[in-house]
């Protein structure tokens, strides 16, 4: 049973990489980023105030259910599919300010944990990907990634991702977002995005998926 961590910045590919590896490997696939954006929806939603006990509050009353469907993660808050609108700009400001919340952060890494287990229990393994996973959330797994890339490459995959959804923005604009978010993201105080020290960095700049989820299938066979 193998539990597999993939973590790093905006843009460095970690989603395509997550996704494309599980589907190889016959995995499950987790994105707990899904996750964030799924309480900084609802809390856009029901306008709360974005203190430690309002988010804590919302997230005991939220039932929060994620599927895989042919290689799309499908994401349910209270019964509604909000796959769509978690991807937003607006949604991925919102997912970084509430993932900076203490309450926030114990009730979602305590259901990484559980869905996690039983996920990798049920299909043999499961490759999850996020910003804290080698470091908080599945600390003892040998198998850590952390995935970066060049500023420029980032924003740009990130650029033509929004591109795709028919979000019309422009690449600058799209590389200040992206800065300002790692900045956040690397900064806060709690489980903040950073290398675990037994993670192996893959720097993506240049590579294809391909290269990038078969360097890593290598690496975890010669790890089992
Ligand atoms: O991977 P993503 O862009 O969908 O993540 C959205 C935000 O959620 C990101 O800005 C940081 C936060 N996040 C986190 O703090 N910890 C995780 N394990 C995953 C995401």
């Amino acid at each position: 049973m193998s539990i597999i961590a993939i973590d790093g910045p905006v843009g460095s590919g970690k989603s395509t990489v997550a996704r494309k590896l599980a589907k190889k490997a016959g995995f499950a696939y987790l994105d707990t980023g899904a996750m964030y954006r799924a309480i900084g929806w609802k809390a856009y939603i029901t306008k709360i105030n974005l203190t430690n006990e309002e988010l804590d509050r919302l997230c005991a009353g939220t039932q929060l259910d994620m599927d895989l469907e042919n290689e799309h993660l499908k994401v349910m808050i209270d019964g509604k599919d909000v796959s769509a609108e978690i991807r937003t700009p607006e949604m991925s400001r919102m997912a970084s300010v509430v993932s900076a919340v203490a309450s926030v952060r114990i009730h979602l890494v305590r259901m990484q944990r559980e869905v996690g287990q039983s996920w990798a229990k049920r299909y043999g393994g499961v490759v999850i990907e996020g910003r804290d996973i080698g470091t908080v959330v599945f600390p003892d797994t040998p198998f850590k990634f952390y995935l970066d890339a060049d500023i420029k490459e980032r924003g740009k995959r990130r650029w033509q991702e929004l591109q795709n959804k028919g979000i019309n923005v422009s690449l600058d604009e799209t590389i200040s977002e992206v800065i300002k978010r790692d900045e956040k993201d690397q900064g806060r105080e709690i489980d903040p995005l950073k290398k675990a020290d037994d993670a192996m960095l893959v720097d993506t700049t240049g590579l294809s998926i391909e290269e990038v989820v078969d360097m890593i299938l290598t690496k975890i066979r010669s790890t089992q």
